[in-house]
């Protein structure tokens, strides 16, 4: 060997130590698939350099030359290689460019530069990567079941270099494979063309009620130049379907508390996945249950549909039941609606609440509440009304009942005379107190006297009674009378009234004690009639003694007084029967 070959040697050599540190003795470069791999030419370039040569080497020892650059000429040639045709781009200073790097790029290359005398040979080693597409769960499973294994799906990384491995996840914790339960098959595909890996990984599960709404993952990891990197799909949620295991019943109402009238439905809930769509219905004291869809309607209840409902599951014995309490609220008065009686009578009066609930019953009169249920052992004029009877059943909404009772007592008229002077002196006021319904229509009549019956005021009718009363100056005696009717009947009362000029003693205006008045009226009526008939006497003396005195011409008159006289009988007659 020559001494300037010798030379070379060593500093070809100091370049192998180069490489070496750069690891496995030779030096590498990584790209990524698809990218420009640059491969500088690890040399000193030498003063005498000829030309510059790239070269592959395979692992079977061939090699094949890609490109040559002269010192003395501006291009560079490329050799006529198929897979590089158009891919390779050589420097001045000999770096070799190859663009859209492939997995078949994974080779040697070898930088040569020729001098006169030797061949320098620096040699560099390329690497591709490629990054799978993102991994994919395919064929999910609608639908999981517990208590057995279920295919879950697979999951799919494509296209990766070198190989990748793919890892399941639940909940973002890793699944290991457990006898029977975790099943996973991992697979890894090499496409010819692309050289890529393509790594599929399936999962079989067997799942519990708790993996509803889990989410499973899976995750690609995978080598890019210096590091490991991973990629995650995205998650797949399985509907996990289980078994009832109880079943509920639950009633569903409107309104919190059931009442007649109203619609129900009882709807049956078994706790598997999918909820049961068949059940078996019993209502109360059926033995047999009717197969349905999970609900059942009642329509319109009555209180006879109280009682327990159950259901179950058609094919299993769970039971569920429950009770169902439909609320009634009835109310009768009797009587009631319009009644007319008369008064003094008696009438008995009854309400009554019957319902699901205690309950008590509210009396009205003419819309101010009674403290007792009225009842009536003799009627009086102001027992006439409204009369509302209520109850309400405050547990549930809405049910309230109403009956009513329009008294109306009827009396026939019944009157009273009394007379005062006024104060004035001048007057006298007679009062009619009139009782009686409906109200009686009151007419004074007045016979002599002279001064007629002019003034008439009436109080306010109230409980079957008012005065008529009339204000008179009668300038001689006058006979008034006071005629009350009503549809039942007639009643008169008649009250001699001395002219103002003779003192008369007033009657007492006493209206309370009745029986009384009573006494004291027929008291008076007795006076009164001996008066009359005395009074009778005298005028048929003196009609007799004129009679014989002035002969003729006085028969008229006679028989006018007679008249009167029997006249005023008939009236007494009359106050009787009215006063009875
Ligand atoms: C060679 O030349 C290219 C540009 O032509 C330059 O980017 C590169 O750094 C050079 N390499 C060396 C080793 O000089
Ligand atoms: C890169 O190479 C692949 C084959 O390896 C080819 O299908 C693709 O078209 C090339 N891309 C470019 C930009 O040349
Ligand atoms: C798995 O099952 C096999 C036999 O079926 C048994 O030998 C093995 O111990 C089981 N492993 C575990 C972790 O249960
Ligand atoms: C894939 O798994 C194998 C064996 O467990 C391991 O040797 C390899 O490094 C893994 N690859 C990646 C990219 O993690
Ligand atoms: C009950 O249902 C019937 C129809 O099935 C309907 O006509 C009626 O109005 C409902 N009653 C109530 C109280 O909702
Ligand atoms: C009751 O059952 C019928 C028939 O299956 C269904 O269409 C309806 O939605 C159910 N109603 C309720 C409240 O679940
Ligand atoms: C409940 O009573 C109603 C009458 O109020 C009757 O039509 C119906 O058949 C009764 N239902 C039951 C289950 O006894
Ligand atoms: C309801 O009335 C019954 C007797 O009629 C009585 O035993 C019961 O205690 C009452 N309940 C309430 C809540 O008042
Ligand atoms: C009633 O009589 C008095 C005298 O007694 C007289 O002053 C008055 O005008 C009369 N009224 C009517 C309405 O006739
Ligand atoms: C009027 O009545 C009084 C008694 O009240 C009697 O004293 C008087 O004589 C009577 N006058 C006439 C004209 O009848
Ligand atoms: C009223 O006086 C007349 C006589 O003027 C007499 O006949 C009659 O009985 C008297 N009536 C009463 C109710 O006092």
């Amino acid at each position: 060997m020559a001494p300037a070959t010798a030379l070379r040697v060593v500093a070809l050599c100091l370049v192998c130590a180069t490489a070496v540190r750069q690891g496995l003795g030779m030096r590498t470069v990584n790209a990524i698939y698809g990218d420009t791999i640059i491969i500088p030419c690890d040399l000193d370039i030498p003063k005498s350099l000829l030309f510059g040569k790239w070269k592959y080497e395979l692992a079977d020892g061939s090699r094949q030359f890609v490109a040559t650059r002269a010192v003395a000429k501006p291009i560079a040639q490329y050799d006529d290689v198929p897979e590089y045709k158009d891919r390779l781009y050589m420097t001045e200073n000999f770096t070799l460019f190859i663009i859209n790097a492939s997995i078949t790029d994974q080779k040697k290359f070898v930088c040569m530069l020729v001098v006169e005398d030797n061949v320098f040979e620096a040699p560099t080693v390329v690497k591709v990567f490629k990054q799978p597409i993102k991994p994919e769960i395919v064929t999910q499973a609608n639908f999981i079941e517990t208590g057995r294994l279920n295919m879950l799906g697979e999951c799919i990384a494509r296209d990766s270099y070198p190989e990748s491995n793919l890892t399941w996840y639940k909940n973002g914790k890793l699944l290991k494979e457990v006898n029977e339960t975790v099943i996973i098959d991992f697979q890894r595909d090499r496409d010819q063309a692309s050289g890529l890996y393509t790594t599929k990984s399936s999962l079989q599960y067997m799942p519990t009620k708790d993996d509803l709404n889990a989410d499973f993952t899976c995750i690609v990891v995978y080598e890019m130049p210096g590091q490991k990197e991973s990629s995650v799909s995205e998650p797949a949620v399985f509907d996990v379907y289980y078994p009832t295991e109880k079943v509920t019943i639950q009633i569903l109402s409107p309104t919190k508390s059931i009442k007649e009238g109203d619609n129900i439905t009882l709807k049956c809930i078994g706790n598997g996945n999918p909820p049961p769509q068949e059940y078996l219905f019993y209502t109360p004291g059926q033995q047999e249950g009717i197969s349905i869809s999970n609900n059942y309607t009642l329509t319109d209840v009555k209180r006879n549909a109280t009682g327990d409902y159950k259901c179950s599951l058609t094919d299993q014995n769970m039971l569920a039941s429950t009770t169902v309490t439909v609320h009634y609220l009835d109310l009768s008065l009797t009587p009631s609606g319009e009644v007319t009686k008369q008064i003094g009578e008696i009438l008995p009066v009854s309400c009554t609440a019957s319902s699901s609930r205690n309950v008590s019953v509210v009396w009205t009169k003419d819309k101010n509440k009674l403290r007792f249920s009225p009842s009536f052992t003799s009627l009086r004029y102001q027992d006439a009304g409204n009369y509302v009877c209520e109850t309400v059943l405050t547990e549930v909404e809405g049910l309230k009942k109403r009956k009513t009772l329009t008294l109306i007592v009827e009396g026939k008229p019944q009157l009273k005379m009394t007379k005062k002077s006024n104060s004035d002196g001048k007057s006298k006021t007679v009062t009619c107190s009139v009782e009686g319904y409906p109200m009686p229509v009151v007419q004074w009549t007045s016979m002599g006297g002279g001064g007629i019956a002019n003034k008439t005021e009436e109080s306010s009718y109230i409980n079957g009674k008012f005065e008529s009363k009339i204000i008179i100056a009668p300038e001689d005696n006058v006979t008034l009378t006071c005629i009350a009717e009503n549809k039942l009947d007639r009643s008169i009362a008649s009250m001699n009234v001395s002219a103002i000029s003779i003192p008369e003693q007033d009657e007492p205006e006493d209206k309370s004690d009745e029986n009384k008045e009573k006494v004291n009226d027929q008291a008076k009526l007795i006076v009164g009639i001996v008066v009359g008939l005395l009074l009778a006497a005298l005028v048929a003396g003196i009609a007799y003694w004129l009679y014989m005195k002035k002969s003729k011409s006085a028969s008229k008159h006679v028989g006018k007084e007679l008249g009167n006289t029997e006249e005023n009988k008939k009236l007494e007659e009359n106050n009787h029967k009215s006063e009875a």
